[in-house]
């Protein structure tokens, strides 16, 4: 048979759901080797490449993927933004994904069109790893908060963990709850105005899987018993008028004085970027987690390339 013609099945990540408990565990025990030994990983993707496709605007993801990539010994192809690829002259999601995959090992892939990773993975001869699709899904976030939390806090099970802001819209939120509800002991507290609320579908998987969660609309009335704090941006853009999104932004910018009533070791992470919901005063407090965690970001993609790519 022709080389050329031969068609693949793939594997590809589009929710954090598609990997089982194991899967996430396996991926962490890589990605802590990985920063333990670097050296043996060097040149495991000697001659592999990873397409990053971005068709909206990244900072942490796409660099982490490509410094990831470049760590393991391989290469990257790509584009960061939709008008430098010929999505602009009206290519479809399917065929650019269909192309790319002829020229590349794994691709990894951000679109704001929620939905466009799986479509772009039933096309694909290659693993398609969703970046984040719109507000939709964000799994390689998730799994950089899972690889923090399991460092700092020691492992995966019997914390509490309360969410802060926008718990309506934010992706890296409900892939997170999705996650953590699979472990054991995890008590969740919600905190967030009446307007963003997590949704009903989500109050409803936590309850059908059994899981303890409590709801706030003070920060300060759930600080003393939080041992992981995530916070998140809130969203002017869904806000129908100004004055509710100031008065709610305001409400949740985290400074010391309200971090006095925390716990020592707790710890506080946030998927970045940040507008103005940490004060930059909170930086060097040594709860202070985000930018760690964006650094654990690299490590948790080179151990999901390594999987995907059967190296792992
Ligand atoms: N956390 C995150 O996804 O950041 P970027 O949008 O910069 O990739």
């Amino acid at each position: 048979m022709d080389k050329l013609e031969v068609k693949h099945n793939p594997r590809s990540i589009i929710n954090i759901t598609d990997l089982t408990v194991e899967e996430i565990d396996h991926l962490i025990k890589t990605a802590n080797d990985i920063i333990e030994n670097p050296e043996k990983y060097q040149d495991i993707c000697a001659h592999k490449k990873l397409a990053t496709l971005f068709f909206e605007p990244s900072t942490r993801t796409r660099l982490s993927f490509t410094a990831a990539m470049m760590e393991l010994g391989g290469n990257v192809i790509g584009f960061s933004e939709a008008s430098s690829s010929s999505a602009a002259k009206g290519e479809s999601v399917a065929d650019t994904i269909h192309i790319v995959s002829l020229y590349a090992d794994i691709i990894a892939m951000r679109h704001p069109k929620e939905g466009a990773p799986l479509v772009a993975s039933e096309h694909s001869e290659v693993p398609v790893i969703n970046a984040g699709d719109g507000g939709h899904f964000h799994p390689t976030q998730t799994l950089t908060d899972l690889l923090t939390i399991s460092r700092k806090k020691g492992g995966l099970n019997n914390f509490t963990i309360g969410f802060c802001g926008d718990l309506k819209f934010g992706r890296t939120v409900h892939s997170l709850i999705e996650a953590l509800m699979r472990y054991k002991g995890v008590k969740f507290i919600l905190i967030a105005p009446p307007e963003l609320r997590l949704p009903k579908y989500m109050k409803e998987k936590m309850n059908a899987a059994g899981a303890e969660w409590k709801e706030y609309e003070k920060l300060e009335d759930a600080m003393p018993d939080l041992d992981v704090l995530y916070m998140t941006r809130v969203q002017k853009e869904r806000f129908f008028n100004e004055e509710d999104y100031v008065r709610l932004r305001d409400s949740y910018i985290l400074t010391l004085d309200k971090l006095k009533p925390a716990k020592k070791d707790m710890i506080i992470m946030h998927p970045l970027p940040r507008v103005n919901e940490i004060s930059v005063e909170v930086d060097s407090d040594p709860r202070a987690c985000y930018f760690y965690q964006a650094h654990c970001g690299k490590y948790i993609r080179e151990a999901l390339i390594l999987y995907l790519l059967g190296l792992k």
